[in-house]
């Protein structure tokens, strides 16, 4: 594609008002726009066949910088979500130093102001190093932080966790709660279930998870703050806050195409299969799509975890927790979930766009005209199969590896600049 700043996308199907339709689709520069069919500066693009998305947005990735860019790099962990079709996500603040007052977030913003391809919000730490013990200087940090969480640890104190809530909510903040309750993670390395048992591994019980939901719940009642659970996995954690939303309390939660698409029994002894929380039994996973069908479940977040390939090499009992997710969400859950019939193209668009912006407070996406241009266009027809190897992202390793897969993003643009391309346009 040539880099004309007014560029006419031709026969596309294109997200608007809510559905996929018919339609060319053109930009000026950064923004959305409308041309007269025979203006000649106007490029144009066949792009026949292919769907024009609003950019995915992902509220939960670990871009590892500062601190261990040995594993990530704002720099290429954005590409990779370039080459993902998102155009905006928010990174855990579980970095060294650890972003938990306006200093250290400060530092990380500077990376992000210099090498991002895409746009890149952080999180503040709820807990001073993300060590549970002192609230994090949420005042100072919340100018720039897109929300506040200790992912990679669960707040352990009940008080804790009542403080920062009180906090957040002074100032019209999300808490993202990474829900793990350390007396019953007992040095567990997968789901404390049939596999675990078969194979004589560790195991993590899932009342780490749902047992922590459920005291967080009980704090909403007293805090009245806005909550959302990370990465859900169990069906008991879908139970409460099913419970929770009915009770009128403002939590949203989301999962990731992991816990989506895989069960327990699947694993293999691979290091591709480990993180944190565990990928759960087949009935979890049931309870899951469950959620996703009647709304309990509000957003697809990929929890991109990023380690090196060493780190990864141990199997399930010595590896790292965490797997590379950006490159494979949107290919993985269009086959397994759309083109199975499991849920629309639309509302697959709503877990992995609207939702989490709506939810998060990011600039939302209309494909109108005079808006502005983030998006992705994807060949939904077009079969590949995923390797870890061919990430942009430095972290290699994917629980999908080796599977053929439907919908290949082929562009993306943020502001109108492209921030991936295949090369087919
Ligand atoms: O698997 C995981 N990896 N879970 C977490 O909570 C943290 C993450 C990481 O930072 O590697």
């Amino acid at each position: 594609m040539k880099s004309n700043s007014k560029k006419t996308f031709t026969g596309a199907m294109v997200y608007d008002g809510g559905k996929f339709r018919p339609r060319d689709f053109s930009i000026d520069g950064g923004i959305v726009a409308s041309f007269d069919k025979n203006d000649d500066s106007v490029e144009k693009i066949d792009a026949k066949g292919l769907y024009i998305f609003p950019g995915f947005a992902d509220v939960h990735v670990h871009f590892r910088e500062p601190g261990f860019s040995y594993k990530e790099t704002i720099k290429t962990g954005s590409m990779a979500a370039a080459r993902g079709g998102y155009t905006a996500v928010c990174a855990m603040p579980n970095l060294n130093p650890v972003p938990d007052d306006e200093k250290s977030i400060l530092a990380e913003v500077e990376i992000i102001q210099r090498d991002a391809k895409i746009h890149v919000y952080p999180y503040g730490a709820i807990t001073r190093g993300q060590h549970g013990k002192r609230l994090a200087d949420m005042y100072g940090m919340a100018p720039y932080a897109v929300a506040f969480s200790d992912d990679g640890h669960g707040v352990q104190s009940d008080e804790m966790m009542e403080k920062a809530m009180i906090t957040a909510k002074k100032l019209g903040k999300v808490i993202a709660a990474h829900c793990e309750d350390e007396r019953y993670v007992n040095g567990g390395v997968i789901n404390d279930g049939r596999y675990a048992k078969k194979h004589g591994l560790p195991g993590i019980n899932t009342i780490s998870e749902w047992g922590q939901i459920s005291r967080d719940v009980g704090l909403l009642d007293k805090t009245g703050a806005a909550y959302h659970v990370c990465h859900v996995s169990t069906a008991t954690s879908v139970g409460v806050i099913r419970r929770g939303k009915n009770e009128g309390y403002d939590i949203t939660c989301e999962t990731a195409p992991h816990y989506l698409l895989k069960n327990e029994m699947m694993l293999e002894d691979d290091g591709r299969f480990k993180m944190n929380p565990p990928i759960r039994s087949e009935e979890d996973r049931k309870a899951l799509i469950e959620g996703i069908l009647d709304g309990t479940i509000d957003m697809i977040a990929t929890d991109h975890a990023p380690h090196t390939k060493e780190e990864k090499s141990k199997g399930l009992l010595g590896s790292l927790m965490g797997v590379s997710g950006l490159e494979a969400a949107f290919p993985t859950l269009y086959t397994g979930l759309v083109r199975t019939g499991i849920i629309t193209l639309e509302r697959l668009t709503e877990l992995m766009c609207t939702a989490p912006r709506k939810r998060f407070g990011l600039p939302p996406i209309n494909l109108e005209v005079g808006e502005n241009a983030d998006f992705t266009i994807i060949d939904l027809d077009r079969k590949f199969t995923i390797h870890g190897d061919d990430f942009l992202s430095m972290g290699k390793v994917t629980v999908f590896e080796g599977e053929e897969v439907y919908g290949k993003v082929v562009y993306t643009a943020v502001g109108g600049r492209t921030a991936y391309d295949e090369g087919v346009l």
